[in-house]
């Protein structure tokens, strides 16, 4: 194993923990004012949907994409539990019975199976909106137009023309007779892509960074994106639900129309490794500083789960 790769393995679990943390206690700080009801079932449902798992490579990204700015690691921490909030209540939504029908995420039971769907939907609620409390903190940014600028990166990534919208695409997908390669890729680079990317992008928001690192940032989550989806798509195939916390084998058997379903397995695997090649490249010119972002690069084609 290189030097890198052994420092993004530990770091991977360092930053998770970091997360988890401070996951932990934005969770036991939302409250508005000073005596009010917070509802045990709501709070348990999403505690259960947001701590205690995952791989946590959104926030991941966004915690080592600020590094190459310099960026304090408090206002990094809260960025990225803020983009991992959305990607839980995104997770939780997409298991419902309504959409992928699913029982089992992270290796636990789904939130509507160990609650019931109406909490299910409320705990996706209330971890959305919850980002808005995050984002506004001044802990999160000194500068509050850094801060607006970070609303708009996630709002824009997470609705209408980015993770929602995708998974409209994908739904509507699931019955149409048939689907091209760009109408995957576009749905692919919107449900999925588009928190990776931003992600990528926060970084260089809160590291007040130049419109050409910021555009690197963009580009090298956009390929880690699509990289991303198609390892989900090709682990739905070759992987287990003991290894991946997820059901496998859902995408065939729904008919899902997916790049594997379209190039193969073999090609598929190729194309992955070809989307590594160009994300490093991206970002050559920051040299030793984007070590860390490579070796995640690496993890987002290679990994098992
Ligand atoms: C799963 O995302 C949903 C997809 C976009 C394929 P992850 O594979 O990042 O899920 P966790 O957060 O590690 O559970
Ligand atoms: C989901 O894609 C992407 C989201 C926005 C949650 P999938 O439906 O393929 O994700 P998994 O396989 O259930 O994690
Ligand atoms: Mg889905
Ligand atoms: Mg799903
Ligand atoms: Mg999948």
């Amino acid at each position: 194993m290189s030097k890198s790769e052994t420092e993004f393995k530990s770091l991977l679990k360092s930053h998770a923990t970091l997360v988890e943390n401070t996951l932990i206690d934005l969770l036991d700080d939302a409250r508005v004012g000073c005596e009010i009801e917070r509802p045990s079932r709501l709070m348990k449902a999403m505690r259960h949907s947001s701590l205690a798992g995952g791989k946590r490579l959104r926030p991941f990204l966004v915690i080592e994409s600020a590094k190459i700015f310099a960026v304090k690691s408090q206002q990094a921490a809260l960025a990225a539990s803020a983009l991992e909030c959305i990607h839980c209540y995104s997770l939780v939504h997409d298991d419902l019975p309504a959409m992928d029908d699913d029982d089992l995420r992270r290796g636990k039971p789904t939130t509507h199976k160990a609650f019931d769907e109406a909490t299910a939907i409320l705990a996706g609620d209330a971890l959305l909106t919850l980002v808005f409390d995050i984002l506004a903190k001044q802990e999160t940014h000194n500068d509050a137009n850094t801060r607006i600028e970070l609303v708009k990166l996630y709002a824009q990534n997470a609705g209408l023309g980015g993770m929602v919208g995708g998974q409209m695409l994908d739904l509507e997908a699931e019955v149409k007779p048939s689907i091209n390669e760009q109408e995957i890729l576009t749905l692919q680079a919107m449900k999925t892509g588009a928190l990776i990317r931003a992600a990528c992008e926060a970084g260089a928001i809160l590291g007040n960074a130049s419109k050409e690192d910021r555009a690197r940032l963009f580009e090298f989550g956009k390929i880690i994106g699509q990289a991303f989806q198609l390892a989900d798509d090709i682990l739905d195939i070759t992987s287990d639900a003991q290894t991946m916390g997820k059901q496998t084998a859902k995408d065939a058997g729904k008919g899902k129309g997916t790049l594997v379903s379209l190039y193969g397995l073999e090609a598929s695997q190729t194309r992955a490794k070809e989307l590594l090649d160009q994300a490093i490249v991206t970002l050559e010119p920051f040299g030793e500083k984007a070590s860390i972002l490579i070796e995640a690069a690496r993890f987002t084609v290679e990994r098992k789960n």
